[in-house]
């Protein structure tokens, strides 16, 4: 390869070298985009707020903004959650949405703002 052919390659490892995205947010939310949480958002003022309020902070379920959860708030765990239910009142929702859905459903949850309501259920976990 001459020198000249390698520039494009220089060029993209520089952007990337400095990009100024932080470790935490790409953890967070991989490939999570700006349409993706909007469409979660939608998704959960239809399906959720019923248990989990308006503002998902708690009702019948738990405050779901918080830092502490009851099965964990990887991206696994909230979408397994959303999929299968759980055994105290989460009902399934893999019979009624698609996996796409509960993968926009569960990027909306990861990135919640914390908002006060129901007290705290389940385990602090700082990781998502
Ligand atoms: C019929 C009421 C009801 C509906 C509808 C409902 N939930 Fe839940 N949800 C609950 C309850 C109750 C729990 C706590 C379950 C337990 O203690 O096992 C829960 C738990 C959860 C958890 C686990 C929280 C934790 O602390 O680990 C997540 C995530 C969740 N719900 C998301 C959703 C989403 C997203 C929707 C809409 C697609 C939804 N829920 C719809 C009642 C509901």
């Amino acid at each position: 390869m001459t020198l000249l052919k390698q520039l494009p390659l220089i060029f993209v490892l520089v952007a990337c070298a400095t990009s100024n995205k932080s470790v935490q947010e790409l953890k967070q939310a991989p490939t999570a985009s700006t349409k993706e949480i909007k469409n979660g958002e939608e998704l959960f003022s239809m399906n959720c707020t019923v248990c989990h309020g308006e503002k998902a902070n708690g009702e019948i379920g738990p405050n779901l903004t918080d830092d502490y959860w009851l099965y964990g708030n990887s991206f696994q765990a909230i979408f397994s959650s959303i999929e299968r239910g759980t055994e105290n009142g989460m009902p399934e929702h893999a019979s009624k949405l698609t996996p796409e859905e509960m993968k926009e459903l569960t990027y909306f949850i990861q990135n919640l703002k914390p908002t006060e309501g129901k007290d705290p259920q389940g385990k602090k976990s700082s990781s998502k």
